[in-house]
């Protein structure tokens, strides 16, 4: 949600960005070649209870994975993995890699290549798929049920297509250069998908034409222009064939076993690389990850087969930035550009990945400035008697729910921070009174346990996509839960009996998006993380999973700081390790893909956009700042997206950010006044200066209001209940009780206890009509520019615009512009000069 805005930053992959993770020990048995996974440092499940007890009981996915390519093997499911489309239904769409190949599995083989088209809109990278092979064999006759997943583990996928005896095995592994086929017993057919093979080892081919090769290694051209070498293991003869000028295949003499490894040539001088280590090939890789109090290391260890000292693979920018005492080769030496940047090759079977840990768990780094705490102080204590006298939701949905909980809970912990536990008590009432309906197979929405992939799912989503953001079809589940794991963490905290009591439910949420054990027999390791990507993705099984996307990098990291909460009070310090990994490489992943620093050379090695050059000028935040100033001053556009931009802004300059907060009327589900402020208030303030300087507020009390331009006092009362300038003296004035709302206030008509509300067309006069007062019964009221001291401007928070005053004298909310506003004095009531003398009039 909160992606929108920022999403013109987003360099997204239509197509895919790819995703990876350690093989699990899911095994077929009669598939002899697969490597069990070695499982050193990997932590052991949350928990192994069955979730079937979950209030909405169990459910089917109305997408179940295609029960050919698992045939053999048992749920849970990767869901969010780069290669979701090999087993969503249809279970033929393009898949978001093996990087920097994409491909997917066809009826007739497994079809691949690299996009050779960049396209850059200013905003976004977009790279088309491109199909350049299809690699299979002569003895496969095209049934989709033929072809199968042999394993997988947490990056890489093992997928056999079979015919009889004769078995072609490919393992697609992320981050290698080369494509691997392993043949069994059946003659390999290669057939060109993107034009005619024009030439072959060297010798030009004329439509129709053949010639036959043998040896280990072959070069083939294709009518695009794309050059791909073949390697072969072992000696082997194939014909290339130009079928047509569009078609093309490469087959070999005879069946075949023994292992081709398919690469594209970028460039001729890629060949010496690509010669000199071809002859190892990775099979699966085991993610480990060691701690210390302040880092974290995640390391990779892919099986090979031959040295895997001698393994090549391909690194993205931040890995680059990450890896602990890598063998890089020269870049020139292998070079692919895809939408994460530039991979480049590295040497070594075993990477270690060093990232700095957070020490922030419940507490902001550093205590609140004291010049914001009246301010935040007020606000928090008007915000949780908003929530003591209101009803607990009931929840309609999980995100939003989620969302608007986490926010509120942040309130209990601004209080406990602020040493303030009477306001404790009733935000956490409050959580519990709502959180409770997660429990009651009565309630309206229900989490329930999805039976086919394995996961807990919005019951409702579960046969329907368009219900909570896809939830039930696995999109955004880190998202949601992470909300859910931050409220009951928040709970949890200051309710230890209530932790006791549903620690083992909670644990369904947190163990669907942080389970690290291949050891939970109910939920996929880590749902939406793509550990080679560096990342996580939101898309599940939908719309055939063909494509990924991230979409809310900001929600993805608040994903796994919910997990954090939720590990330090309920779990074990292994899995607060865990999940501040999980938020230290999400933080890193959107750092190096999702902002952008134009200063940085287009040319530097790590620049994932070599390309944006000119787009923006300074560090992120004031990138996004300038970018967005005019949508910041823009009164159409809703406050909830200008505070997130505020809260951005604040890091580099809290000061600045805490003025433009003053601004800000509605903070939308997901914010409150108190945490915006608070997280301003406690940014990093390099200049010293009080960071809440003089924030601007309403005049409260009581008073006449004056129109400054002919000194006429508003009417209204309940004969005529618009508000008119039309009293020529202060005693046929009304008088308004004007009361604190967080950056606005309301004003009540005081002889009718009416509140003032302001339509939200701008077309008619306000009028004191509500008993109550919300979001139509706003105003901010300031000193106005320009304009003589103690003139104000006043400003409906219902449709941003400022007061005018009619012909007739009619107050309407129509003014486009603060300039456009009217003036307006506060004259206190007990304090009116009339005829010379002070008269109280209350
Ligand atoms: C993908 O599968 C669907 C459903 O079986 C089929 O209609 C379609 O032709 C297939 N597409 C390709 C490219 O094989
Ligand atoms: C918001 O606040 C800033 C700083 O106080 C001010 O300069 C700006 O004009 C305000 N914008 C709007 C739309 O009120």
């Amino acid at each position: 949600m909160f992606g929108s805005l920022l999403s013109v930053f987003v360099a997204s992959a239509v197509v895919t960005h790819a995703l990876p993770g350690a093989k699990l020990p899911y095994e077929t048995s009669d598939n002899a070649v697969f490597q069990p996974l070695e499982r050193r440092g990997i932590f052991g499940p949350i928990a192994t209870d069955s979730p079937a007890g979950i209030a909405g009981g169990e459910v089917a996915c109305g997408a179940p994975p295609v029960s050919s390519f698992f045939a053999g093997l048992n749920p849970p499911f990767p869901t969010n993995s780069w290669w979701a489309s090999y087993a969503a239904p249809p279970g033929n769409e393009t898949a978001a890699g093996p990087w920097p190949y994409e491909s997917a599995l066809y009826n007739d083989g497994v079809v691949f290549g690299i996009s050779t088209n960049r396209q850059f809109d200013g905003t976004s990278i977009k790279q088309p798929t491109q199909t350049d092979w299809r690699v299979s064999f002569v003895e496969h006759q095209g049934n989709f049920a033929n072809h199968k997943a042999t394993g997988f583990d947490t990056q890489t996928v093992t997928v056999q297509y079979f015919q009889g005896s004769a078995t072609l095995t490919t393992y697609l592994v992320p981050g290698s250069p080369y494509m691997t086929f392993q043949f069994a017993g059946a003659t390999p057919l290669l057939t060109s998908m993107n034009g005619g093979i024009t030439s072959f080892n060297g010798q030009t081919l004329a439509a129709g034409a053949s010639t036959s090769a043998t040896g280990t290694e072959f070069t083939v051209v294709d009518s695009s222009g794309s050059t791909y070498l073949i390697y072969a293991l072992s000696s082997i003869t194939l014909k290339a064939t130009a079928v047509s000028s569009s078609s093309g295949t490469i087959q070999a003499s005879a069946a075949y076993t023994g292992v081709l490894r398919v690469v594209k040539l970028a460039s001729a001088s890629h060949k010496a690389l690509l010669d000199q280590y071809y002859q190892v090939y990775p099979t699966s890789v085991s993610l480990d990850y060691s701690f210390t109090d302040t880092t974290g290391t995640l390391i990779f260890d892919w099986t090979t087969v031959g040295a895997g000292s001698n393994l090549l693979m391909l690194t993205y920018p931040h890995h680059r930035i990450k890896l602990q005492n890598p063998n890089f080769p020269a870049t020139t030496a292998l070079g692919y550009l895809t939408t994460k940047g530039w991979m480049y090759p590295v040497i070594g079977n075993q990477w270690n990945l060093l990232y700095t840990l957070t020490s922030i768990t419940w507490d902001p780094p550093r205590a609140l400035d004291s010049s914001c705490s009246a301010a935040v102080l007020q606000g928090l204590e008007y915000e949780v008697a908003q929530l003591s006298t209101s009803t607990p939701p009931v929840p309609g949905d999980f995100y939003y729910w989620g969302g608007t909980l986490a926010a509120q809970a942040r309130l209990a912990l601004i209080a406990d921070n602020l040493g303030r536990s009477d306001l404790v008590t009733p935000v956490i009432k409050y959580l519990e009174t709502s959180f409770a309906y997660w429990f009651e197979s009565s309630s309206s929405t229900l989490p329930a346990y999805e039976t086919t992939w394995g996961g807990v799912v919005d019951k409702a989503g579960a046969t329907n996509v368009n219900i909570d953001f896809g939830n039930g079809y696995y999109n955004d589940h880190h998202f949601h839960y992470g909300y859910f794991l931050t409220v009951a963490a928040t709970i949890a905290k200051f309710d230890a009996s209530w932790l006791n009591q549903h620690k083992d439910y909670i644990n369904f949420f947190a163990r669907d998006i942080i389970n690290p054990s291949p050891q939970d027999p109910y939920f996929p390791i880590t749902r939406c993380r793509d550990w080679f990507a560096g990342h996580s993705w939101a898309s599940g099984i939908a719309n055939g999973a063909g494509s990924r996307d991230q979409e809310s990098t900001g929600e993805a990291v608040n994903g796994y700081y919910g997990a954090l909460l939720w590990a330090s009070v309920a779990l074990s310090q292994d899995y607060v390790n865990y999940a501040k990994l999980l938020l230290a490489t999400e933080q890193h992943g959107a750092q190096v893909y999702w902002h952008l620093y134009p200063q940085e050379d287009p040319t530097s090695r790590d620049n994932p956009y070599p390309e944006a050059a000119v787009l923006y000028d300074t560090q992120w935040v004031d990138n996004v700042w300038s970018y967005t100033m005019p949508e910041l001053v823009d009164p159409t556009i809703g406050d909830e997206w200008k505070c997130v931009i505020i809260d951005a802004y604040s890091n580099a300059n809290p000061q600045v950010a805490a003025e433009w907060s003053a601004n800000i009327t509605d903070w939308g589900t997901g914010q409150t006044f108190t945490n915006e402020l608070f997280f301003i208030g406690t940014r990093p303030n390099t200049n010293g200066a009080p960071i809440c300087g003089s924030l601007p507020q309403n005049p409260y009390g009581s008073f006449r209001i004056q129109l400054a331009s002919n000194g006429n006092y508003v009417a209204a009362s309940s004969a005529n209940t618009n508000l008119v300038a039309s009293a020529t003296s202060s005693s046929t004035a009304a008088v308004f009780s004007s009361a604190y709302v967080p950056n606005s206030g309301t004003l009540e008509l005081v002889s009718t206890s009416q509140y003032v509300t302001a339509d939200i067309s701008g077309s008619f006069a306000l009028a004191a009509i509500r008993g109550t007062a919300s979001t139509w019964e706003r105003f901010t009221i300031r000193q106005k520019l320009g304009a003589a001291s103690g003139v104000y401007s006043i400003k409906a928070t219902s449709n941003g615009l400022w007061i005018t005053v009619g012909g007739d004298g009619s107050l309407i909310n129509n003014g486009a512009s603060e300039a456009a506003s009217a003036g307006f004095r506060f004259v206190p009531s007990a304090s009116v000069l009339e005829n010379g003398i002070i008269s109280a009039t209350e």
